[in-house]
């Protein structure tokens, strides 16, 4: 197991550039499949849910180069439509080649993937979505099979609207006969990127970023070079890196559209925040003030993958705050380690109410998921002392050497063997 080590009580300063998003290079490397051709990305960052569906896609028969930060996929060679046992259970976003594979083979076998344990995270609503697009699904053995012998375009209704299940049937609608329209579609930021990038290709898809997406069919894609859109979440977390230590820092290339709800929590803790179109500069005053409610929502709400980063700035703010989780119904797991440390914060399902405090102690603390585990190391940089955050892995998972990026900032963090 490897740990992060963390000495608090640097303030963070600087400039860094942010890569592109994991939420977008992981639908579009699905997508990618869609043609034989070549199709290469840029700005891919060094992250292990890159890293495991580059390896998915290998075993399925793709040719898949990855030189620095730049990723090539083809998959002329591709044979299989059963998705590896492991690594799907080691990847949640496995499940966007359902998608995808169905569009090449009319038939695919997948497992119930894994990912980061926030909440149950079932795929029933990936699956009603290519049900009615005449895919008949049936399980067995814990396998998933799906039949997409009799596959046609058509009106995809959402209960909810879901990121990845929004992604997956847009994939699989892009080379069927006709046109697919997807109602109540999520309306996130990487939807739209994944819309550019299949329109790149050649598609045919408009509408996304709002609540109706509607996919035209057509014969072929073709290859492309795309720089998927950069991180909003990662943006986010080195934001909020600066905040809690009382830093200054500027970003470039951040998507500052898509970040409104974040950049507007900041300002409300005493955050200034000079924004253009591809830089954020933020100046945090000493001591954070507390915002008296946060609810995380799906886009353009806040985002529930800024959650537990906002969570360890309350703990830390003057004053009272609450938060509450509308999207996952597990994500306070970090509240704990938080009140090792020496936050006051108090959860019964999901909500946590936060009584700040004015310091934290270093502690021996657990990354339960990504975002959590970023989360813990952002505490550690304001803690006094000494802070290891056991499982660096799984912050590894969605930002590119997390310690490499904050020491460029001047914090003292490093990576160990545990
Ligand atoms: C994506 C993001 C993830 C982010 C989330 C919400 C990727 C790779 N991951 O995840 O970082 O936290 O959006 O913004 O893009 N649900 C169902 N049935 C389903 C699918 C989802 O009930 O078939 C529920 C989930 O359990 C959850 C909610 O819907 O409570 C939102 O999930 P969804 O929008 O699908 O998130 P993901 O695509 O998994």
């Amino acid at each position: 197991m490897e740990a992060f080590l963390v000495e608090g009580g640097q303030r963070l300063e600087g400039t860094l550039r942010v890569d592109a998003a994991k939420n977008a290079v992981l639908p579009i490397l699905a997508a990618a499949i869609l043609t034989e051709d070549a199709v290469t990305l840029l700005d891919v960052p060094r992250i292990s849910d890159a890293a495991h569906m580059a390896e998915i896609l290998t075993i399925l028969g793709c040719e898949v180069e990855q030189q620095g930060k730049r990723m090539t996929v083809r998959s002329g060679g591709l044979h299989g439509w059963e998705m590896p046992d492991r690594l799907s259970k080691q990847i949640r976003s496995s499940i966007f080649l359902l998608g995808p594979i169905l569009s090449r083979f009319r038939k695919a076998t997948v497992t119930y993937p894994g990912g980061c344990e926030i909440g149950l995270r079932p795929i029933d609503l990936h699956l009603r979505g290519l049900r009615s697009l005449g895919v008949k699904v049936s399980e067995s053995g814990g396998m998933i099979h799906c039949d997409g012998s009799a596959m046609k375009a058509g009106d995809v209704y959402f209960d909810y609207p879901s990121v990845g299940a929004t992604e997956n049937v847009m994939m699989a609608a892009v080379l069927l006969d006709g046109v697919t329209t997807i109602h109540n579609a999520a309306r996130e930021p990487e939807i739209v990127d994944l819309q550019n990038f299949i329109n790149a290709m050649g598609g045919r898809v408009k509408g996304a970023g709002s609540q109706m997406v509607e996919i035209t069919g057509v014969k072929k894609l073709h290859g492309v070079s795309y720089t998927p859109m950069p991180d909003r979440i990662v943006a986010g977390t080195l934001l909020a890196a600066a905040a809690i230590t009382g830093g200054e820092i500027e970003l470039t290339n951040a998507p500052t559209a898509d970040m409104m709800a974040v950049l507007s929590k900041l300002r409300e803790m005493g955050c200034l925040i000079h924004e253009e179109p591809a830089t954020l500069h933020i100046k945090a005053p000493e001591r954070l003030a507390a915002f008296s409610q946060l609810q995380t929502q799906p886009h353009p709400g806040f985002p529930t993958d800024m959650q537990v980063q906002m969570l360890a700035l309350l703990s830390v703010a003057q004053g009272m705050g609450i938060i509450m989780e509308n999207v996952f119904e597990n994500r306070f797991t970090h509240a704990g380690d938080l009140n090792r440390m020496g936050a006051h914060i108090l959860c019964s399902g999901r909500t946590a109410v936060v009584q700040g405090v004015e310091q934290l102690y270093g502690a021996r603390v657990t990354a339960r998921d990504l975002r959590g585990g970023a989360a813990l190391v952002l505490a550690g940089l304001k803690a006094q002392g000494l802070t290891q955050v056991d499982h660096a892995e799984l912050v590894d998972r969605g930002y590119d050497h997390l310690e490499d990026q904050l020491t460029a900032l001047g914090a003292r963090i490093r990576r160990i063997d545990v």
